[in-house]
């Protein structure tokens, strides 16, 4: 690709652009048509017919807006109502206690929408074939727990980050049974079954499933045995879990992917000291992309289908501890990959609204006043696992940094030059004012915090990645959102800053491989703008909606800033009616009553039906 003599064929382009515009907005009836200069696939956008050139950003928030809707739309209004769209989406009788959490819920002004619980689901049904003695002895040999009893939450670990778990679930203990509950204290998850044994464990579960006649019914848990933390009540139990703490990641997360997919069929990366391959967004292969930008998120974080992604994020290829098993076990933490076991719950740091994740007192400053110049701005310390001479260009936030470079980008656009250390420059289906490196001085102010190099811990160089990246002073979160647009890139696990991003009036842009207890209740586009975990739309994201490149002319350039404005805003009022802590205490409560049902012996005809009675 020759990008040199970009910067004469874009003014051009420009003045074209701008000469259409002005002939279409002199037109009868222009007002409805929209002129784009994004990425796309086919002939050039310019020469393109009106009406058949919708921007594909815009197409994407129509179709969020109108899922955000559906969703809201199934939310009950009655305990009996909430029973039957329980009962319809799990194929079971609710939960023993499922009246007080819905008394619980409606106290506390929640929206009750079936879907928003789908992870606790997805978390849990495993265990259904489990034994329920297996998942309680696998649970009290761990050694982090909370433990219920007779209503009282109790922990005998001072670790912070249980703390926090544990006043959270004080909260709800008086409606809780007896039960213990296995915390992981480490940022990584740390349950990945092997994909074949995770298939006979749903084949299992699925045969537990039903809805069992209301005369069959057990309305309350078992008082466990009095004996219950005695070893001897196990009989045939399962060898206790066994911990692995291989440090190139990718060999574990791969197990969890069917045996067809091409995380398993590809060939494992070993050698990282090299600029690494990057599917472009617009590859058939990245079935979560459509026109070059992501049109399925929960997919977008799946990596299965994206075996370049183990050589693309850090965690893949050298976290900062590893510590998993193949054993099904049940284990609590706040975050996960898509095929980790692990059961989630909000992260200790959204519970305990800490300052530095939050900025409470910048999250209301009001759109117009935020500055028009950079519109996005990032700042985070190299973290991503464990960086290394050999190995850093393997590294999400590395990668995202120098992307957003002008300098870095302007020299590798130079024939001249060698290839990008660690990115791609964007294919030749990107329009080339995206990449006019003077526009990304203007529109991005993205940088390093502190690295953090392998041989000395935080610094502000490394001596192997000196010469691309220059550290520059922190933003505070507060003083961050006098900017538009936030992106949000892992660190060496999920990012603590998300909720704080969307309770703020500035639009989070999403890239992630990491699963939260939220995810079911937020929609792409609609509450927040997704990005691909490679970033190669990156710059197209940023010509939408910041006007990078032209962005489409004067009212154009006006209504994608309402656009942006309007997803910023979507996402605050919606993180102020269903990310609360209210919401938090109603999702671990609901969370803990399924928990405590597939722990109990009589589990199958466990259930609450005074709907039905
Ligand atoms: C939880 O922590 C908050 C803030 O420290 C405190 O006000 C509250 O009393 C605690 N709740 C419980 C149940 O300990
Ligand atoms: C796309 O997937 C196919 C089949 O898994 C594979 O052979 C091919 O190399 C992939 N292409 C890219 C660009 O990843
Ligand atoms: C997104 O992908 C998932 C996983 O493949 C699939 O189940 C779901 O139906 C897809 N969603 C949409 C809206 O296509
Ligand atoms: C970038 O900002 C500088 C300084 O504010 C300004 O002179 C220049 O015109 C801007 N460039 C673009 C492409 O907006
Ligand atoms: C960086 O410094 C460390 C520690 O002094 C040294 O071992 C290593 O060889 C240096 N690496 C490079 C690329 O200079
Ligand atoms: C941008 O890249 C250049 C090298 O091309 C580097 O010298 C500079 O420190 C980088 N800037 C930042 C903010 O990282």
């Amino acid at each position: 690709m020759r990008f040199s003599h970009r910067p004469s064929i874009f003014r051009r382009l420009v003045v074209a652009v701008l000469l259409l515009t002005l002939t279409l907005v002199l037109l009868p009836g222009s007002a409805t048509r929209t002129l784009w200069v994004g990425p796309f696939t086919g002939a050039a956008p310019w020469g393109r017919k009106q009406g058949a050139s919708r921007h594909p950003i815009d197409a994407l928030i129509q179709t969020a807006e109108n899922g955000a809707a559906a969703k809201l739309s199934k939310s009950t209004k009655t305990l009996a109502a909430a029973a039957a769209a329980y009962r319809t989406r799990r194929g079971r009788h609710p939960p023993p206690g499922f009246d007080k959490w819905y008394e619980f819920s409606t106290e506390r002004d929640v929206i009750i929408v079936e879907d928003f619980w789908d992870q606790i689901y997805h978390d849990l049904e495993p265990f259904w074939g489990v034994q329920p003695a297996q998942i309680r002895k696998d649970a009290r040999d761990f050694d982090m727990r909370l433990r219920i009893r007779d209503g009282k939450a109790s922990t005998s670990s001072d670790w912070f980050w249980t703390k926090i778990w544990l006043n959270m679930t004080q909260t709800i203990e008086h409606l809780l049974p007896d039960m213990d509950i296995a915390l992981n204290p480490m940022d990584e998850p740390r349950v990945m079954v092997p994909w074949e044994e995770m298939d006979v464990y749903m084949n299992k579960a699925a045969s537990t499933r039903r809805i069992v006649d209301v005369g069959s019914v057990v309305s309350s848990f078992s008082r466990p045995p009095s004996s219950q933390d005695a070893p001897q009540e196990e009989h045939k139990s399962m060898p206790p879990a066994q911990w692995e703490h291989d440090k190139h990641y990718w060999l574990i997360a791969r197990r969890g992917c069917p045996p067809d997919s091409p995380a398993r069929q590809a060939q494992v990366i070993t050698d990282f000291d090299k600029p690494p391959s990057i599917a472009s967004p617009f590859s058939p292969n990245l079935t979560h992309m459509k026109d070059g930008y992501v049109a399925n998120y929960t997919l977008s974080t799946d990596y299965c289908h994206q075996p370049d992604l183990q050589a693309l994020e850090g965690f893949f290829v050298e976290p900062i501890s590893v510590s998993a098993t193949k054993s099904l076990i049940p284990v609590f933490g706040g975050s996960k990959l898509s095929r980790n076991n692990d059961i989630l719950l909000p992260a200790p740091m959204y519970w305990s609204e800490e300052e530095r994740f939050f900025g409470a007192e910048g999250a209301s400053i009001p759109w117009a006043s935020k500055h028009k110049q950079p519109s996005a701005i990032w700042r985070g310390v190299a973290t991503g696992g464990r960086n290394r001479a050999t190995n850093w260009r393997a590294f999400q936030r590395h990668r995202f940094v120098a992307m957003n470079n002008a300098t870095l980008v302007a020299h590798h656009q130079q024939e001249a030059q060698p290839a990008p250390p660690n990115f791609a420059l964007p294919d030749s289906r990107y329009p080339p004012p995206v990449l006019h490196p003077s526009d990304l001085a203007n529109a991005t102010d993205v940088a390093f915090t502190e690295m953090a190099c392998v041989y000395k811990g935080f610094s502000p160089s490394c001596n192997y990645t000196a010469a691309y990246f220059a550290p520059a002073q922190g933003v505070p979160m507060a003083a961050q959102f006098q900017h538009r647009y936030l992106p949000d890139v892992d660190g060496n696990s999920f990012s603590g800053r998300y909720l704080g991003f969307l309770r703020s009036t500035s639009v989070p842009v999403k890239a992630t491989l990491f699963r939260e207890w939220h995810d079911a209740r937020l929609v792409a586009w609609r509450h927040f703008v997704p990005m691909d975990a490679r970033f190669g739309d990156w710059w197209g994201i940023l010509g939408y909606f910041a006007a990078l490149g032209g962005g489409g002319g004067g009212g154009e350039e006006t209504r994608r800033d309402k656009v942006g404005e309007g997803i910023a805003m979507a996402g605050r009022e919606w993180a102020g009616r269903v990310l609360r802590k209210e919401d938090m205490a109603v999702y671990v409560l609901r969370l803990l009553l399924e928990y405590g049902r597939v722990i109990d012996e009589r589990r199958e005809v466990l259930g609450w039906v005074g709907d039905l009675r």
